[in-house]
This record gives structure tokens, C-alpha cells and sequence, in this order.
């Protein structure tokens, strides 16, 4: 292929690479975060804050990735070392890395849960429960360790194996057919939660803004989730971008991505809030929401059985294909520093990350009462990863490209060498040098306190 180094693999086709980046972002981040986040932090003023978000910094971040990696052919790493030999700018790699590890360990536990309602889905455990029982069912179930403790190794496992069958075989195939069957799923729940009776208030609650309850806090939550929504931050797309071929269109395949991770995290929305307050479900129920709400919904539709398996089958597999993209950053980084055999690479990833997974199971059940800053260990990993680690590592990113790559090889990578008409280049890189990265600084700052510019 045109420019690949040899024995490097990368994706076979356009609809493929669209569907695998499209598949890391798409994921429990859209239909299990993104609700509660939305819950949390006041509904509709939030999510049109989250939409200038994605659109201001998400897309200038992701393009960024995207030529960083297909530009130097490596892990996210290897990608910073190649590009500039001699400085500091690796350091942003690893910290991709180290957030890999910590996204995955929390994110594993949440898809184990997707398993365990799978399976309660099946055997009919949601059957004539009240939405107080259905509750309370999702609290015990993740009050309890044995459980959670093992759908979380037999996801864990599921990802290594896909991830050492390597990226055409593995992650490309199993995305491209998943991904639009979870989308016709999420329209059909959206029929029966508008419709139930009090959807209305719902509605209301992700489509009227009430602007009195937003906070420097607000934005940066809404910043944190765009990253981690979209995949963002920490060289998931760098490592993606390195498998896209060169005669590929690195802006088209962004657009599509962040079209369609958005237009999922607002489906879901649509889905969950009309029955959040049609059932009298808390909107700041937290993590448990998407959880407490949907099995609900099923209840009140008819072939709701059929359609729950069916939602938490394609729920774990959207997880699936996230957690794939984010192990094969410490993967690609095993393999091309450490010189190790992609199969060794994999299991000795899977086995590290287990080990600070094991904590986050733990942090609902035997550890609830272990706290680090006010924090369990999963909501310590949650919140400095999505909240902290991305926004940095976007930050540098855009700045890297903005100012240390250059003007020419950021055009050559965004025009494939001349050949594309790209005419939106210098808005690309006005918004990177300055807009994005002043964006990121300032949500960063005064979200976490250390500047107060009201
Ligand atoms: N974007 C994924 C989701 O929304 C999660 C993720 C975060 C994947 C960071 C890769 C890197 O579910």
C-alpha cells in the first residue's frame, strides 16, 4: 500500500475504518455515561454546551489524532518520538497510555454489567418489578462482589481475544454490522419511552434549557464527556490513524464519527429521559440510571424480552468494540517499544489492567468505603481520566500539531499530499493554534478551581 511501512497491518476498507472509529467511540460512553451525565448537571443547557464542545474542540482534537498517527505509522508513543526526536513531547504518549490502562479498568466493570442484564434479560429477572425493584435489583447486584467479579474477567477476556486476532480480522470485521443494528434498536425504545404516560416532563428536561444551573463545573463535565465520548485525548485515534491507509479521508472519516457518536449519546437521551420521569426515576440517579430506566421501558412493551436481550447483547458489543480500541493502545505500545509478540503484548496488558479493575469491581461492594480524595477507586479512575487526563492530552495534541508539526505536514496529511481539496485547512489550523487550545485551558482551569474569570 501506497507509502505503509511492510508488516504494518491497517484497515481494509473506508466503511471499515469508519465503522472501527466509529465503533471506539460509540459505547457505553453514549448510553450509560452520557444519560447520567446529562441527569447530573441539569439536562438541555448541559447538552447544548456538550454539542459546542464536540463541535468547537471535539472534531479539531480528533483530526489532529488522526494525522499525528497516520503521519508517523506508530503507537501513540512511538507516534510523538518519531515526530519529534529528541523532545519531551513522548511524555504525552505514555500519559495515553497510563489513561488506557485507567479507562480500561473502570470500563470493563460498567460492560461486565451489560453481561449481567444480558443475562437477566434472558432468564425474565426484571419481570412485574416496580421501578423502586428494579432499583434496588441494580444495587445488590453491584453491592455484591462475585458477580460483577466475573463478568468483568469474562470481558476482559473477550477483548484480548478479539485484540490478538489484530486489527483487520478482529476489530474491523466485528464492527461493521454490530454498530447499525444498535441504532434501530435505540429508535424503537424511543417510540415506547415518548409514549408512555409523563413522558412529557422528559422531554422538556433534555430540550428546555435551564440555564440558572450551570457552573464552571458544568462545562467542565461536558468537556470531560465529549472526550471521553468521542474517544479523545489519550492516542486511541492516533494508534486508529496509524491503520488508515494513506489514499484515505482523514476529515470525512471524522465527521462521520463524530456525526454518528453524537447523534447515539442523543438518541439515547431520547430514549432514557421520557422514562426516567414516567417511572419517578431520580435524575441524578448517577451511574445506575441507564441501568434502573431501560429495563423498565422493556417492561412496558410488548416483545419487551426479545427486545432487552436483544438492546443489552448490541450494548455489550458497542462496550466490546471501545474496549478493543483502548486495550490496543497499551497493545500497539507493548509490540512496537518493548519489541514483544502481539499475543504476549495482549495477555500481559490484560493481566495488568486487571489488577487495577479488580479494585474498581470492588468499589461498589467490599471497597465502597476505600476513598481516595473523596473518591472510590472507580470514580477516581472515571473522574481523572474523562475529567483530567483527556482534556490534557487534547490540549497537547492540538497544540503539537498546531505549532511543532507544521503547517505543511498537517495540509499534506488533511489533503493526502495535494490530492484532496481541503479547503477548510486554515480554519482547521486557526482553531487548533489558538481557539481550541485556549478552550481546553480555560474549561480546565476554572473547572477545577484554580482560576474564577465569571
Ligand atoms: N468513547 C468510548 C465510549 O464512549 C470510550 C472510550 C474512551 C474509548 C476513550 C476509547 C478511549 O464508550
Amino acid at each position: 500500500m501506497s507509502g505503509l511501512p511492510p508488516n504494518r497491518e491497517s484497515f481494509g476498507s473506508k466503511f471499515g475504518i469508519v465503522a472501527a472509529t466509529a465503533g471506539s467511540a460509540v459505547g457505553l460512553g453514549n448510553i450509560w455515561r452520557y444519560p447520567y451525565v446529562v441527569g447530573e448537571n441539569g439536562g438541555a443547557a448541559f447538552i447544548m454546551i456538550y454539542l459546542a464542545i464536540v463541535i468547537a474542540i471535539g472534531i479539531p482534537v480528533m483530526l489532529s489524532e488522526l494525522s499525528i498517527g497516520r503521519r508517523a505509522q506508530q503507537n501513540v508513543y512511538g507516534s510523538f518520538r518519531t515526530l519529534a526526536p529528541n523532545r519531551p513531547w513522548y511524555l504525552i504518549g505514555l500519559m495515553g497510555v497510563v489513561a488506557a490502562f485507567m479507562i480500561l479498568a473502570f470500563y470493563t466493570v460498567v460492560a461486565g454489567w451489560t453481561l449481567e442484564y444480558l443475562y437477566q434479560s434472558f432468564i425474565g429477572g426484571f419481570h412485574e418489578k416496580s421501578a423502586e425493584e428494579l432499583g434496588s435489583m441494580f444495587n445488590s447486584f453491584i453491592g455484591s462482589s462475585s458477580r460483577p467479579l466475573i463478568w468483568f474477567f469474562v470481558f476482559m477476556g473477550l477483548t484480548a481475544f478479539i485484540v490478538v486476532a489484530g486489527v483487520k480480522n478482529g476489530i474491523e470485521k466485528s464492527t461493521k454490522i454490530l454498530m447499525p443494528l444498535l441504532f434501530v434498536l435505540l429508535l424503537i425504545l424511543i417510540v415506547r419511552s415518548v409514549t408512555l404516560p409523563g413522558a412529557a416532563k422528559g422531554l422538556s428536561f433534555i430540550f428546555k434549557p435551564d440555564f440558572s444551573k450551570i457552573t464552571a463545573e458544568t462545562f467542565l463535565m461536558a468537556l470531560g464527556q465529549a472526550f471521553f465520548s468521542l474517544s479523545i485525548g489519550m492516542g486511541t485515534l492516533i494508534t486508529y490513524g496509524s491503520y488508515i491507509q494513506k489514499r484515505d479521508n482523514l476529515a470525512t472519516t471524522s465527521l462521520s464519527v463524530v456525526a454518528t457518536d453524537t447523534m447515539v449519546a442523543i438518541l439515547a437521551g431520547v430514549a432514557i429521559f421520557p422514562a426516567v420521569f414516567a417511572f419517578g426515576i431520580p435524575t441524578g440517579a448517577g451511574p445506575g440510571l441507564a441501568f434502573i430506566t431501560l429495563p423498565n421501558i422493556f417492561e412496558q412493551m410488548p416483545g419487551g424480552t426479545v427486545f432487552s436481550v436483544m438492546f443489552f447483547l448490541l450494548l455489550g458489543v458497542a462496550a466490546l468494540t471501545s474496549t478493543i480500541s483502548v486495550l490496543e493502545v497499551i497493545v500497539a505500545f507493548f509490540v512496537e517499544e518493548l519489541k514483544m509478540k502481539r499475543g504476549a503484548a495482549t495477555w500481559l496488558a490484560t493481566f495488568s489492567v486487571s489488577i487495577l479493575g479488580v479494585l474498581c469491581v470492588l468499589s461498589t461492594s467490599e471497597l465502597a468505603d476505600f476513598k481516595i480524595l473523596g473518591k472510590t477507586v472507580f470514580e477516581l479512575m472515571e473522574y481523572t481520566t474523562a475529567n483530567v487526563l483527556l482534556p490534557l492530552g487534547g490540549f497537547f495534541i492540538v497544540i503539537f500539531v498546531a505549532w511543532f508539526f507544521g503547517r505543511d505536514k498537517a495540509k499534506d496529511e488533511l489533503s493526502n499530499n495535494g490530492t484532496l481539496k481541503a479547503h477548510y485547512i486554515p480554519v482547521f489550523l486557526f482553531v487548533i493554534k489558538f481557539i481550541a487550545p485556549l478552550a481546553i485551558a480555560f474549561v480546565f482551569l476554572q473547572g477545577i478551581g484554580l482560576i474564577d474569570l465569571k
